[in-house]
């Protein structure tokens, strides 16, 4: 019986702590942990923390991508802090394209505003997965996966992307070997295309080595 009662008293306390932390909203000043930042004072909380209105703007899409992420991440949003969840805006143009990436820590759900895309993600046993979404339509793209997004309207389309961390991180492939500093001979050792290739696309994305 006292070990019951013992037990009892023990859960409660504990669902009273869970409940007494409701939200952690973010420190934007102090350093973040991968875990997240420090949480504000709760005296200092207005509802402001919870709302962000970054998302209502298009992005600048005069690039090589002819597209934009606008990020509502933990950085931009404190109120994300500690929770599950993050979002982004995907503005791309005529032609614009989001190259193939991925996001080491999190799933996406992509929801179509307007416009075309074409979405496509390639699983671990390189089974293709393309769509064409219309407005209105949702698309998930598994945590880790190589992915991408492709305008196919005749005019730009919008989307909102939604993970399920804070902070879903970003590595776009073409980058990461065409942007950086990866030595040339190496990019051709480990991925088997031509020098003049990997030079070419080095010299339009800006990449060294
Ligand atoms: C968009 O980006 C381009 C290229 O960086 C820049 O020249 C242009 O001024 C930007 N447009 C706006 C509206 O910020």
């Amino acid at each position: 019986m006292l070990h019951i009662i013992f037990l009892f008293s023990l859960l409660f306390t504990a669902s009273t702590n869970v409940l007494a932390q409701d939200f952690c909203v973010g420190d934007l000043k102090s350093s973040p942990y991968p875990s997240g930042y420090a949480c504000k004072p709760e005296t200092s909380v207005t509802a402001e923390d919870f709302a962000y209105s970054g998302l209502g703007v298009p992005g600048n899409t005069s690039n090589i991508i002819k597209a934009a992420v606008t990020p509502a991440f933990v950085a931009q949003f404190a109120g994300l802090n500690g929770l599950g969840l993050s979002s982004a805006r995907l503005d791309m143009d005529v032609g614009g394209v989001i190259p193939l990436h991925t996001h080491p820590g999190a799933d996406e759900i992509l929801f179509v505003v307007s416009g075309r895309i074409k979405a496509g993600f390639v699983s671990s046993s390189n089974a293709v997965y393309i769509k064409v979404l219309k407005k209105g339509d949702l698309m998930v793209f598994p945590k880790g996966l190589l992915h991408f997004q492709l305008n196919v309207a005749k005019h730009s389309s919008v989307a909102i992307v939604t993970f399920n961390k804070p902070v879903p991180g970003l590595q776009i492939l073409d980058f990461a070997l065409f942007a950086s500093s990866f030595p040339t001979a190496l990019v051709e050792a480990t991925t088997f295309l031509d020098e003049a290739q990997i030079k070419k696309l080095k010299g339009v994305l800006g990449g060294t080595g």
